[in-house]
């Protein structure tokens, strides 16, 4: 069998087409222009590339965007009086601080340091408890975008089980939290999963993965995920970005797994795309939150 391709690049531009409509008829009624702040420390390549793509869209698709660099030796306190300005500017709807951060910054502090009305990445404490008590605000951008690739491709999770690899705290842990809830932004039929978290001390990884209806890599491991860990059938997410000489590749051995799997997403050109769209939705409601505040 060869696997339908899940085509995040096509999805994420009808997302943003779906939002350019109702941005431009909110921005004319309410004359406000929805703005996010994005900060890079440092220039690390990657970051660097993923800043660009996400201002890009922001652009295309009608938000206004700024973007704030603080030299490699920043300390914290350069960086938290950055955000306490950022927190304080009424143009300024979402903060995002670019991860990862030098490793001389407290990164939970930092982002601890974010107004959560603001936090559009969704990594504030009281945001991630929102999401565990089935109660969002935000939802983190990558784990959103996934559940929004299901529902857009006729995909439910209900009563089905899905398998996470990684317990990251940008991916993993919200997408297991998000995907057990009993609702969604999607509706209930892409949330109500029985979820397992694999990470690197699960014993017998391909036995558990092999159980999976949904495979969620994220681990940030080259081709980690081989055809013989896949359910025939399975539904494989793939949110690797992995950067090598070769180029890039996801956590899935895609040609080999494609064989397997009934649907699979490709890198690049996969779950990228979607994160970037889900943070343009983030800062829209952003916006409105702030707006309809007294
Ligand atoms: N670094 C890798 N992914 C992300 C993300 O989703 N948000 C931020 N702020 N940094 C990242």
């Amino acid at each position: 069998m060869t696997a339908t391709l899940l085509d995040g690049k096509a999805i994420a531009g009808q997302i943003r087409n779906e939002l350019a409509t109702e941005l431009h008829a909110w921005t004319s009624q309410h004359n406000i222009q929805p703005c996010l702040a994005a900060v890079l420390v440092g220039e690390d390549p990657a970051s660097e590339i993923y800043i660009r793509s996400k201002r890009r869209a922001c652009e295309r698709t009608g938000l206004t965007s700024q973007l704030h660099r603080l030299p490699e030796d920043a300390c914290q306190s350069e960086l938290q009086s950055l955000i306490d300005t950022l927190n304080h500017d009424p143009a300024v709807h979402g903060i995002l601080v670019q991860l990862p951060l030098p490793s001389h910054f407290q990164e939970p502090t930092i982002l601890d340091a974010i107004n959560p009305l603001k936090d559009v990445d969704a990594f504030h404490p009281e945001n991630v408890g929102r999401i565990s008590q089935g109660r969002p605000r935000y939802l983190p951008c990558t784990p959103h975008g996934i559940q929004q690739m299901l529902h857009r491709s006729g995909l439910k999770t209900s009563g089905k089980h899905a398998v996470i690899i990684g317990r990251s705290d940008i991916v993993g842990k919200p997408m297991a939290m998000m995907l057990m809830n009993r609702d969604s932004t999607t509706g209930a039929a892409t949330a109500n999963a029985t979820v397992t978290v694999c990470h690197t001390r699960t014993a017998d990884l391909p036995q558990q993965t092999r159980q999976a209806d949904i495979l969620i890599a994220a681990i940030g491991r080259s081709r980690f995920v081989t055809a013989d860990m896949v359910k025939p059938g399975a539904v494989v997410i793939d949110v690797g970005m992995n950067r090598a000489d070769e180029g890039l590749s996801g956590d899935v051995d895609f040609d080999a797994v494609k064989e397997v799997a009934g649907y699979i997403t490709p890198v690049p050109g996969g779950v990228g795309p979607l994160t970037v769209a889900m943070l343009l939705y983030n800062t829209f409601l952003a916006a409105k939150i702030q707006q309809a505040m007294p």
